[in-house]
């Protein structure tokens, strides 16, 4: 058979993709620099041209459901194939010469990056991973106490689930509320949960199912002077709002990149303060490393290398546009559906309305409509791609935006709103 024809069929064969090719010429963020250094957060005409320039968007219809990942933006997509290409021409000479310095110096902007110092930081797949790294890593004994609330990643809380039937820890899980008065309300209900035995808090930064941002720092003044070790999960505040890991007050932190950092999928970041190293035991397998070297905890195996290589290009865009401006322009967003849709009858938006209680994500229901049915419906008249997510006692719809979207294609989730309601 002709060679030519052969290839052509593998690639067509490729899970039936449509080969991504990065635009021609690719405009340069740095030309938009002068851009963020005004409010352009409710500039409509400046989010088109950037959207053009930088993000390539489904023809056939509208992602509202960028918080499972971050659409990586064209200079990034470009970056991580030139990567991809160089990896696999210059293989393993390359991993086993220029790829350790290279890897250090991604380690060394990513921690600068997140305000942690190079010996807190380690790259991990995901933030699942880096969160089993800090939860099974500590030293738990039978009847120990953990606090976490339903409103926690499954994953997260699967993890206890698993320490509680293998070493007999206890789990307290709390109910957060929804649309919380005050933050005090907040560190009640974990108050109420502590006891002598109380060991760890879990607490995640952004809620994945309502977008909710919980106030870890006061979390953490309050509880770690009683001795309580709190671990965040930050996998979705990492990028999308502005703070710096250390902010936190906690000393494990989990984060992934492939969400709002835009970074390709398959990358996570653990930070662990650099005194509590000594307490974590590794998950996988280390013999040789000294007790205070963050890297006896990261004997996965061989990392995704484009991926890895791809940081500091996803870094850089996101430098270049600064986390103040994606944090304005997101929660703009996120307001001006949420504001609308809080005014259509039967419709209940179960994410708080106040600016530091949430940002890009948020999430509603209808009533007396099955959740189901409502994204269903929204797809079908609105083409707006949504997804279900379920809180402990409730389905909700969760709306998610990133920085392409426009507020005309919210308008389209407005319109089907209403007639669904
Ligand atoms: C709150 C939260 N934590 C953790 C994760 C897991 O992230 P990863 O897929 O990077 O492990 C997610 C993913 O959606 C999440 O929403």
């Amino acid at each position: 058979m002709d060679r030519r024809k052969v290839i052509k069929g593998m690639a067509a064969g490729i899970a039936g993709l449509p080969f991504i090719q990065a635009k021609a010429s690719q405009p340069r963020i740095s030309d938009y620099t002068s851009y963020f250094q005004s409010d352009v957060s409710s500039d409509e005409k400046f989010w088109k041209k950037f959207r053009k320039d930088f993000y390539d968007v489904p023809k056939d219809f509208i992602n509202l459901e960028n918080g499972y990942f971050g659409v990586q933006p064209l200079p990034v997509q470009k970056a991580y194939l030139k990567n991809i290409e160089q990896v696999n021409v210059n293989s393993s000479r390359y991993l086993r010469t220029t790829y350790r310095e290279d890897y250090q110096s991604i380690v060394n902007g990513l921690a600068a990056f997140a305000g942690i110092e190079l010996e807190e930081a380690l790259i991990t797949r995901n933030a699942t991973e880096a969160l089993n790294i800090a939860i099974q890593g500590l030293d738990w004994k039978s009847g120990d106490e953990v606090i976490l609330s339903g409103q926690d990643y499954y994953s997260m809380i699967e993890t206890f689930e698993m320490l509680e039937k293998q070493k007999g820890i206890i789990i307290k899980k709390i109910k957060l509320p929804l649309l919380p008065k005050s933050d005090q309300e907040i560190i009640d209900r974990y108050r109420e949960a502590v006891s002598t035995k109380t060991r760890c808090i879990l607490c995640t930064h952004i809620i994945h199912l309502t977008g909710q941002i919980m106030p870890i720092k006061k979390i953490s003044d309050q509880f770690k002077p009683q001795g309580i070790d709190v671990i965040v999960d930050a996998a979705h505040s990492f990028a999308q709002i502005d703070y710096q890991l250390k902010d936190l007050g906690a000393d494990f932190v989990g984060v992934n990149l492939h969400k709002w950092f835009g970074n390709p999928l398959g990358a996570g970041l653990l930070y662990v303060n650099k005194n509590r190293i000594k307490d974590l035991k590794p998950l996988y397998g280390d013999s040789g490393s000294e007790e205070n070297d963050i890297m006896k905890l990261g004997h996965f195996g061989t990392l995704s290398v484009p991926t890895v290589l791809t940081i500091p290009e996803a870094q850089s865009f996101n430098e270049t546009i600064t986390i103040q401006t994606k944090e304005k322009r997101l929660r703009y967003l996120q307001n001006y559906w949420t504001s609308k849709a809080r005014e259509i009858q039967n419709v209940i938006v179960t994410t708080p309305s106040e600016a530091k209680r949430s940002c890009a994500i948020a999430s509603f229901k209808v009533e007396g409509k099955e959740t189901k049915k409502v994204i269903d419906q929204l797809f079908e008249k609105t083409k707006v791609f949504t997804v279900i997510r379920y809180l402990p006692d409730q389905e909700v719809v969760r709306v998610t935006p990133n920085l392409y979207n426009l507020t005309e294609e919210l308008d389209l989730l407005i319109d089907g709103l209403k007639s669904i309601a």
